[in-house]
């Protein structure tokens, strides 16, 4: 076959792939063919245009590295993650609702006792954060692993400002699936935008910020790890989140309460907020692990 123009070579490139012996793979260069062909027809692609796209992505993979990870952040802000998460947690059946993982995550962070207080050398108003890890029907979850990580008090994750790891511990549930510590207030901040994801974000007026946020990965073994935050109600931000992750049932109120004593005898002497939260893990059909 030859003399290809924009009416034939769409099936003639879909043909050439007809001997590939994996039919998940087949199935999804075919469909990722025709649609890439239509998007370029649909627009009229120019020939300046298709330079500037591939140095977008030039610039998108030059700028990953082993602490950044340009391309996900694309996929964040393009909504592509959480159609992704979407697709793949249809039937909660009571489970709690998941979102992004985000970049911030670091696996081997500190193990902490319950009640431990995870803020280090950040300063911010004291967060005292409750709940519990329970099975969909209620059942509560002993020894389940929860990791949790968050923002300070002005927008900045540990691993951005190279310091000690601080606000971000690992816990076990206890007998009652049972958890507690303490932390700081978290707050909205803005995802790395110094790079070609900001330049898009700037040419399309759009803002980078996220609404503040807790993050919290939970796992017991025969469930699916459940990657979710709980959000700040109130926030500015709620309803234009720049990577789409917030959902309602993943929001509350992060109680404001004046100086005193705390519900575990602390005594603080400034004002201070509580959290709580009880998780539902969705029982693994799937028999894998995490
Ligand atoms: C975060 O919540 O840490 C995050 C998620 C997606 C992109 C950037 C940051
Ligand atoms: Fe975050």
């Amino acid at each position: 076959m030859r003399d290809f123009d924009e009416h034939n070579i769409t099936d003639s490139v879909i043909e050439r792939f007809g001997n590939t012996p994996d039919p998940r793979l087949k199935a999804v260069i075919t469909s990722l063919v025709r649609h890439l062909h239509d998007f370029v027809r649909d627009v009229d692609l120019s020939f300046e245009e298709w330079r500037g796209a591939i140095d977008f992505l030039t610039r998108t993979g030059q700028m990953c590295s082993s602490t950044r990870q340009e391309f996900i952040l694309l996929s964040d802000t393009l909504g592509i993650s959480m159609l992704v998460d979407a697709i793949n947690h249809r039937q909660r059946g009571g489970a709690t609702e998941t979102t992004v993982l985000g970049p911030f995550f670091v696996a081997d962070a500190p193990r902490q006792p319950l009640g431990a207080d995870i803020s280090g050398a950040a300063k911010g108003e004291p967060l005292y954060v409750t709940g519990s890890v329970a099975s969909g029907d209620g059942t509560p979850l002993g020894n389940a692993d929860i990791e949790v990580w968050q923002s300070d008090s002005e927008g900045f994750y540990d691993v951005q400002l190279s310091q000690d790891l601080n606000l971000r511990a690992g816990f076990k549930s206890d007998a009652q699936g049972r958890f507690r510590f303490w932390s700081i207030l978290p707050s909205c901040y803005p995802i790395p935008y110094d790079g070609p994801v900001g330049d898009m974000l700037q040419a399309t007026k759009r803002h980078p910020y996220r609404p503040a946020h807790v993050h919290f990965m939970i796992s017991a073994p025969g469930y699916e790890t459940l990657v979710t935050h709980v959000f700040v109600n109130g926030d500015r931000y709620l309803d234009s989140d720049a990577v789409f992750g917030v959902k309602s049932s993943l929001i509350r109120d992060f109680s404001h309460h004046p100086a005193g004593t705390a519900p575990d005898g602390r005594e603080l002497t400034q004002p201070w907020h509580a959290l709580n939260y009880d998780f539902r893990l969705k029982q693994d059909i799937s028999g894998k692990q995490r």
